[in-house]
């Protein structure tokens, strides 16, 4: 007999030859295990939605999910910019090696019934039979599967704008795990995991957020009354899901996960993981490959021009794109910029631009210079970049 105060194990009355051993199911394997731990990396604060993923993974790997269903159907619903469709990306970058991985279908795309053909092909003797090839089609449901993981990840964004053929669709899909091309091919959905994403009640989150007329959105989302903002916005997602989709389709769902409003430190680890990713880019993609350097007054400016609680992440993008990659985009294409330099960024002082500086070949003693903080300290030898060597040498 197992030890515990609750077993029901005795009744069942097995001869027992040697002593129980207590298992642990909530114990994962070490490849779910791994694949949480990256997916906590790239997914910030949501932590919600990552044990969804990887419960969902594990259900995968151990070949339990149910036989004629998808892998598993989610809703994802929070206020905008929050990681919905990231998290969806960041999955299959770590599962399937590329964050474009997945058969994205922008509901928004498809709000006219007869558009849904671009979906499953028009059927024989209809315009544009066999002209254009069905995106939801097997091929390309299969195009991202590898060896090990024969898996592929299906994400409808934000399907409150989908038409009533799109939800018949997807209803069939997530109730059969299979779909009728216009061509009377069957595609199989079974070894899919169905992500929903929605904005529903975007303006009430957005309200909530930013607390109405008197509070800075600041105020709310960086002190201790968030919790209960959180719940709020919970319970607003929950019931504009529940006022806009029918129980028919909420009941096929296993999973609603309801993303958290990102706060100040959240936004912050965000802008780190998204500066390693311009580095990224430079490193894998741009014509000359250097390294960046940022200083603390850098980061801090970048974080302040994107902040706006209301779009959660989207302006820190927005801020990085404009006060960073616009003018380094200038700086390599003027060639101010040369392979293996180490490009250090700064805040200038009037702070709502960034300096940049690097380490010369023809090195210029810059004692006299108003160098960003964060150089003068490394004592570094440097040339401001954008300036001509006249000017930075007078300067
Ligand atoms: N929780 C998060 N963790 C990491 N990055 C995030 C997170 N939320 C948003 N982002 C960043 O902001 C961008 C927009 O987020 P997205 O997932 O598209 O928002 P939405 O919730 O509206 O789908 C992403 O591409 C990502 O770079
Ligand atoms: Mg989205």
């Amino acid at each position: 007999m197992i030890a515990t105060a609750d077993s029901q194990f005795d009744a069942l009355q097995v001869p027992l030859t040697s002593p129980a051993v207590l298992l642990d199911p909530a114990r994962k394997s070490l490849r779910v295990e791994h694949f949480e731990q990256m997916l906590s990396k790239l997914i910030v604060g949501q932590e919600r939605a990552v044990r969804s993923m990887s419960n969902l993974y594990q259900v995968f790997v151990a070949g339990m999910n149910q036989p004629d269903r998808p892998l598993g159907t989610l809703l994802f619903l929070g206020p905008t910019g929050s990681g919905k469709t990231r998290t969806v990306e960041a999955a299959a970058k770590i599962l399937l090696g590329g964050s474009n991985a997945v058969l994205k279908i922008d509901c928004g795309e498809f709000q006219h019934s007869h558009e849904i053909s671009k979906l499953i092909g028009s059927p024989p003797g209809y315009l544009g039979h066999g002209e254009t090839h069905p995106l939801l089609s097997q091929e390309n449901l299969d195009r991202y599967q590898t060896k090990d993981t024969k898996l592929s990840f299906v994400l409808f964004d934000e399907i409150e704008k989908a038409s009533d053929a799109l939800w018949q669709l997807l209803l069939g899909i997530l109730d059969k795990a299979t779909l009728t091309l216009g061509n009377n091919r069957h595609v199989d959905l079974s070894r899919s995991v169905i992500i929903m994403t929605s904005n529903l009640g975007a303006r009430e989150m957005s309200e909530l957020i930013s607390g109405g007329i008197g509070f800075t959105s600041a105020h709310i989302a960086t002190h201790s009354g968030s919790t209960e903002v959180e719940q709020k916005i919970c319970h607003a997602a929950i019931d504009a899901a529940r006022r806009k989709f029918s129980p028919e389709f909420m009941n096929r769902i296993d999973r609603v996960v309801v993303f958290r409003p990102l706060k100040e430190d959240h936004l912050q680890r965000i802008l780190d993981l998204e500066l390693k990713a311009v580095q990224d880019r430079i490193t894998y993609s741009a014509g000359t490959k250097f390294v960046l350097r940022y200083s603390d007054n850098a980061k801090e400016m970048l974080l302040r021009e994107g902040l706006d609680f209301r779009y959660g992440a989207r302006h820190i993008k927005r801020s990085i794109e404009r006060f960073l990659v616009y003018p380094l985009s200038n700086l390599i294409a003027t060639e101010q910029v040369q392979a293996n330099d180490v490009v250090y960024v700064d805040a200038a002082c009037d702070s709502r631009k960034l300096v940049f500086a690097k380490h010369s070949v023809d090195l210029l003693s810059v004692d006299t210079l108003e160098l960003p903080s964060a150089m003068r300290r490394r004592g570094a030898h440097v040339r401001l970049i954008g300036l001509p060597l006249s000017q930075t040498k007078n300067a």
